[in-house]
């Protein structure tokens, strides 16, 4: 029987960092981030009856065929056990496309395997609900480790942390106890840069095996990961700001002080910083800054401020960036 699978799953933006892994793709601390809902990635998986046991799998890319990103879901679906029905018994064509223009640098590899393995998990078993979701959590987060926290929102952690019964290394969990402060939060994306970056992030984890302070960072982030818990629950905007930049803030200098080191911030990454940090000054209003492994800003602030950070982006921060995506927090996304 032939069949349809279309899977659509957002982004997320890391509060508290996820640099260094170990293992089947297990993460060295724990990382807390909050969905986004509109970038996002949408596939859509063919399933075609088939009789040889060879492995057939096209991969398009917005209409595109990629030789090279098919190659890595060959050899990700082919490592799960539970894919070996689907693959043995059908031949597979994915389509993905992404809500937002390709080459702007943002991480897309979080809800691209998110969105592909919650198809083909979709199309190799019945699973509902909250089994469905950790499974898929637990399988993206073998293709690429923050896909798994794309399943939850507002906020979610991954990785094992004292005091969060629930939480695992294999999977992520939700974040349950949100102020309500906390529950309207906006990320406008400032691309200050859209060419691919020198250094990859597994490049990146790679480099926190021999890191002179990774142990200090990976105690660091736990404890942030804590504390933003705790913020999250409490409603306090100072404390979110300074847990928040200084993670982004850490990411960066362990990319500096990595034996091989880099920096993947530009200029302009920096002339944008402080910008928020003198308009934070002078205004009072709780916005703040995080990054991901590149040169782009995330500028996170309350829904209730969106008039003045806007009109402070347009008319402060825009000459400094290509493009602005203004995203906003979500709550997952869905298999059908
Ligand atoms: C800086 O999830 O892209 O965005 O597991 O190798 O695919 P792989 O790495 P990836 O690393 C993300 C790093 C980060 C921080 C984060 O999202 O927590």
């Amino acid at each position: 029987m032939n069949k349809t699978i279309i899977s659509k799953y957002p982004s997320n933006i890391a509060l508290v960092k996820y640099w260094g892994k170990y293992g089947n793709q297990l993460p060295k601390n724990a990382s807390l981030s909050m969905t986004l809902s509109k970038a996002v990635t949408e596939v859509k998986l063919e399933l075609m009856e088939k009789t040889n046991s060879e492995i057939e799998l096209a991969y398009f890319f917005e209409g595109e065929e990629k030789e090279d990103f098919k190659e890595r879901i060959v050899k990700y679906a082919s490592a799960q056990p539970e894919f070996d029905y689907l693959l043995k018994n059908y031949a597979l064509k994915i389509n993905s496309t992404n809500s937002f223009p390709h080459s702007t640098g943002i991480a897309s590899s979080a809800s691209a395997f998110a969105a592909i393995a919650a198809a083909l998990l979709s199309a190799s078993a019945e699973l509902d609900g909250d089994i469905f979701n950790r499974e898929a959590s637990r399988l993206s987060r073998l293709g690429s480790g923050s896909a798994c926290r794309s399943f939850y929102g507002p906020y979610a952690v991954w990785g094992e942390l004292d005091g969060l019964d629930a939480s695992s290394n294999e999977f992520a969990v939700p974040v349950l106890e949100v102020h309500e402060n906390f529950k309207n939060m906006r990320d406008a994306i400032l691309i200050v840069e859209d060419q691919p970056k020198k250094v990859s992030s597994s490049v990146g984890h790679g480099l926190m095996k021999d890191h002179p302070y990774a142990e200090a960072r990976f105690v660091d982030a736990n404890k942030h990961c804590q504390e933003m818990l705790s913020t999250l629950k409490s409603g306090d905007f100072d404390k979110f700001i300074s847990i928040t930049e200084r993670e982004a803030l850490s990411l960066h200098a362990m990319m500096m002080t990595s034996t091989d080191y880099y920096m993947l911030m530009k200029p302009k990454t920096i002339q944008v910083i402080d910008e928020i940090f003198e308009f934070r000054e002078q205004t009072g209003l709780p916005i703040c800054f995080t990054l991901d492994a590149g040169p782009n800003v995330h500028l996170i602030y309350p829904e209730s401020i969106e008039k003045e950070v806007k009109t402070f982006v347009e008319t402060s921060l825009k000459k400094n960036t290509k493009l602005i995506i203004y995203d906003e927090i979500g709550f997952g996304g869905k298999t059908k």
